[in-house]
């Protein structure tokens, strides 16, 4: 029998686009334009290149998918705000590589309001640029920063004319960041399936599991699971790590061989329609958890169950990650793995030999998705309706550690991905289990 697909959310439309943009466009002068390159293909090796990811403001604006796009924001034009430059149609390539939008694609497929093929950039962009005083581009965009530069030169021209002529250029990215931040009730859509085929993607290794496979067969079947499900493929690179391998933290080679002594941790989540999942889980080749194993976990799953808890409208990542430390370091003094005092410990930072990362992200089209974390130096971001973040909180006991060698070589993280709703939250990974009984009731049914 074939296994279960799941239901697939509604692409977004064009029309929640066409809001972004307003959106966007009310909050500039009336004198500045803003500019927004898509991606373009990157050689992998001679002719071929790596699979198209398509930058992520640029399809945030308009959900176009084609490489070379480029978006321009002109508050105030009449014959349309919105203008996007595409790729040229060209039969013959289109043979090779597939259909393209066309200038006609863009406007009736995505409603922007004009669109022109790159071969018409050269000449049309200065002129739809002239006369404003200020361009917002992202700066961290080389090809932005150049179109910025030629602005500028031909600005000259215009000023020896006397008109109104480019005056300098901002950063873009604060503006479509703040907005990202907030997911619209479609982008959750998103985000749920992105999560529900993660989750069903880990449950798949946990199953398989089992000690001599190798960490890249656990990696297959979750990568498997992944496109069977229509994701476009892992939102970042899967990390399966073995024994003490789960103790480095961006552990991608997965090529080890799994000990049925050890936990294995995964790291893995799917992309869907450009929105990330982002689910982490530790469990014991076995299938059978160690006592030491055992006591460890429940201390990483009671923090991050209670770091869930605490996830509301009002709160902020600063207080759930206090919130964490307090119960890691609780936790770790009551297995006697560090002495003391529970405030002592934190305040000389000592639990940081086993917890060094934050405990939460944002996510969205990014994995590590934009926005920042801080309102001002002193002031975390509240947390509000429609933010989405994960809540991953982890003990990591270095191998060469002077602890006693049942802890030593133990990795342990658990990830979930979390919606802050008007009533508190919505977890949105809740299809992989995570309690210790669960995990080894499914590691038994195989
Ligand atoms: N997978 C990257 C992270 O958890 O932040
Ligand atoms: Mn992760
Ligand atoms: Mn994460």
């Amino acid at each position: 029998m074939l296994p279960e697909l799941l239901p697939r959310p509604a692409a977004i439309e064009p029309a929640e686009y066409l809001k972004r943009r307003e959106a966007l466009i009310a909050q500039l002068p009336q004198n500045a334009a803003m500019v927004v390159p898509g991606a373009s293909l990157v050689t992998r090796s001679h002719d071929s290149e790596y699979a198209f990811r398509q930058q992520s403001d640029f399809y945030y604006l308009t959900g176009i998918q084609e490489p070379d796009g480029l978006l321009v924001l002109l508050p105030g034009r009449e014959e349309g705000q919105s203008v996007v430059f595409c790729q040229d149609r060209d039969p013959t390539l289109e043979a090779w590589t597939g259909r393209r939008l066309g200038a006609l694609g863009v406007e009736r497929l995505h409603g922007i309001d004009q669109a022109y093929e790159n071969a018409q950039r050269d000449e049309l962009l200065p002129s739809l640029l002239e006369g404003r005083e200020l361009l917002y581009v992202p700066l961290d965009n080389p090809e932005a920063l150049s179109i910025a530069e030629n602005a500028l030169a031909h600005a000259q021209a215009g000023l020896r004319r006397g008109k109104p002529a480019l005056k300098g250029w901002l950063d873009s990215r604060p503006l479509t960041h703040q907005m990202r931040l907030i997911k619209s009730p479609a982008e959750i859509a998103l985000l749920r399936h992105a999560a529900a085929i993660s989750a069903q993607a880990h449950v798949r290794a946990m199953r398989v599991c089992q000690p001599g496979l190798s960490e890249y067969q656990l990696q297959a079947e979750l990568e498997h699971e992944f496109k069977w499900q229509g994701a476009s493929g892992p939102a970042y690179s899967t990390i399966v790590g073995g024994g003490a391998n789960a103790c480095v933290l961006h552990y991608i080679e997965n090529s080890d061989v799994l000990d049925a002594d050890t936990l294995v941790l995964i790291d893995a989540g799917a992309e869907f329609d450009l929105y990330a999942g982002d689910i982490t889980r530790t469990f014991p080749v076995s299938g059978r958890f160690s006592e030491a194993q055992r006591a460890l976990y429940q201390v990483v799953l009671e923090a991050q169950e209670r770091a869930i808890q605490a996830v509301a409208p009002g709160a902020s990542l600063v207080d759930i990650h206090q919130r964490v430390v307090r119960d890691l370091t609780a936790g770790l003094i009551s297995l006697g793995l560090l002495e003391g005092d529970v405030e002592a410990r934190i305040d000389d930072e000592s639990y940081r030999r086993f917890y060094l990362h934050s405990t939460s992200h944002w996510l969205g089209l990014d994995v590590h998705d934009v926005g920042t974390y801080r309102l001002d130096e002193q002031t975390p971001r509240p947390l509000v309706e429609g933010m989405v973040l994960t809540v991953e909180p982890g003990l990591y006991i270095p191998e060469d550690d002077e602890l006693p060698a049942v802890y030593r070589g133990i990795g342990i993280r658990i990830e979930d991905n979390v919606v802050v709703t008007s009533a508190g939250h919505e977890v949105l990974t809740s299809g992989v289990p995570k309690q210790v009984a669960e995990i080894e009731q499914l590691m038994a049914t195989k």
